[in-house]
């Protein structure tokens, strides 16, 4: 088991296969970067299940493969394969935009794929093309009922934003209900690499709007997860993600694993040791896997003003979330 030094255990790896990505979301990769870093300086699959199954043995429960867009790197229903083959009852989920789904959720599913999250801000043509820079709504939606279709277990990721989705979020919420797909709504994080005039939408407006059409309640989470977990009259349940909360850092049980192999121990802090050089040795690869557990700080650095508003001005996050893996 792998426990940490505020008594957290971690449980739970997220691995970015690449930081490329074919969307330039405006709160993540708004523009290209200068360069991407060189294929021959990621972590191979080979390399990464190494460490996967290190991290397996010493009590890890659920990865998630995340990018950049992970759907963009070849062959990743056969890393999946390696993942299942190990440890099938590993909870084994993957974070998309969507836009390659269709033609791959067949293939991830029989490789041993569970759950899928996958990206959507908005249900508008314009306001999708103009927060990811692609005109792919209509393969996104198709690539959800694909992916409920095959019976994978699906969940919504929507980041909000004042004024830009602000309005859309009833149809969201209506969107999911009709599916039965479990939607988040997520606190927009400033960071260096976003467009600058984005603005985070506070979630308690979120709650506001859907409670002027639904009488919702709290109800009770899993410990570690990241959500706060609402019920509305007729049982549909929904998520509120708000990453500046300190509660959200008092359940963390999760590492990150870049594509460059630099094991992170929280999103908010530059930390992280490299696994590149223990990747010949299980025993090394154990040491820092456990080294960087112990590093895990206690919470983030964001927090509420006085006045309740998000107050990011000393601390914005300079890592880019197609870096980190969100
Ligand atoms: N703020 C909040 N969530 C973000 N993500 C990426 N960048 C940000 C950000 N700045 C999350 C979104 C997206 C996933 C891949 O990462 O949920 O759907
Ligand atoms: Fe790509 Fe996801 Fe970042 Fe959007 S949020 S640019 S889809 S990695």
């Amino acid at each position: 088991m792998l426990v940490d030094s505020y008594n957290r255990e971690v449980d739970y790896l997220r691995v970015s296969v690449t930081q490329r990505c074919n969307f330039r979301c405006q709160y993540c990769m708004p523009e290209k970067p200068f360069e991407w870093t060189p294929k021959e300086q990621l972590l191979s699959y080979e390399e990464m299940f190494k460490f996967i199954k290190v991290s397996i043995d010493n009590g890890v429960k659920k990865i998630r493969i995340t990018g950049g867009e992970p759907l963009v790197r070849d062959d990743l229903d056969k890393f999946i394969k390696m993942i299942y083959d190990y440890k099938s009852d590993i909870d084994l989920a993957l974070t998309t935009n969507g836009f390659l789904l269709k033609a791959q959720v067949k293939k991830l599913k029989n490789a041993g794929l569970k759950r899928i999250n996958i990206s959507l801000d908005s249900l508008e043509k314009e306001t999708f093309w103009y927060l990811t820079k692609k005109d792919a709504l209509e393969t996104v939606l198709s690539g959800i009922e694909a992916a409920l279709s095959e019976g994978l277990f699906v969940k919504i990721n929507t980041v909000m934003m004042k004024d830009i989705n602000e309005h859309e979020i009833i149809s969201l919420y209506e969107y999911a209900k009709q599916r039965g797909i479990q939607i988040r709504f997520i606190e927009y994080m400033e960071n260096e690499n976003a467009t600058s005039y984005l603005k985070t939408l506070p979630s308690k407006y979120v709650l506001e709007e859907i409670s002027k059409k639904h009488l919702i309640d709290e109800i009770e989470k899993k410990e570690s997860s990241a959500a706060k977990l609402y019920k509305d009259e007729s049982g549909f349940v929904f998520g509120i993600i708000e990453p500046y909360d300190d509660s959200f850092c008092k359940s963390c049980n999760r590492i990150r694993l870049s594509a460059e192999g630099d094991l992170i121990p929280c999103l908010y802090f530059e930390d992280s040791l490299n696994i590149k050089s223990a990747i010949k040795s299980d025993e090394r690869l154990e040491e820092v896997l456990k080294t960087v557990v112990k590093n895990k700080p206690e919470k983030n650095k964001w927090s509420y003003n006085t006045n309740n508003n998000i107050d990011t001005t000393s601390e914005v996050s300079s890592r880019a979330f197609y870096f980190t893996g969100g």
